[in-house]
């Protein structure tokens, strides 16, 4: 299991969801946005580039720097800082090139 620096200080009133990180179930808070939760959960990539295949993570959290692309709800480069999570979400990790749909 991977292990987070980033934890959710306790909401009490605030209702849970679920939504799915790379198919598996996660639980998640009203308000919160992907990428809190995909740092919270301890990704150690929300992406990776498509060129090198470096790693990248959620950074500025306020859509300036793009580090934080993922696929959300089959919507390829998506910037989770300015997505808040929905019931039944699915998001997976953008690792390399995006895949084109059509
Ligand atoms: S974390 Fe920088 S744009 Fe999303």
């Amino acid at each position: 299991m991977a292990v987070s620096i980033f934890k959710k200080l306790p909401d009490l009133v605030a209702p849970t969801l679920t939504i799915y990180i790379d198919g598996h179930a996660v639980a998640a808070e009203r308000g919160e946005t992907v990428a809190a939760v995909l740092l919270r959960e301890g990704k150690t990539a929300s992406r990776t580039t498509p060129v090198h295949g470096s790693s990248r993570a959620p950074y500025c959290m306020m859509g300036v720097c793009f580090e934080c692309l993922a696929v959300v709800d089959g919507v390829a480069s998506t910037q989770s800082c300015l997505v808040t999570v929905e019931e039944g979400m699915r998001v997976e990790r953008q690792l390399g090139r995006k895949k084109v749909t059509q």
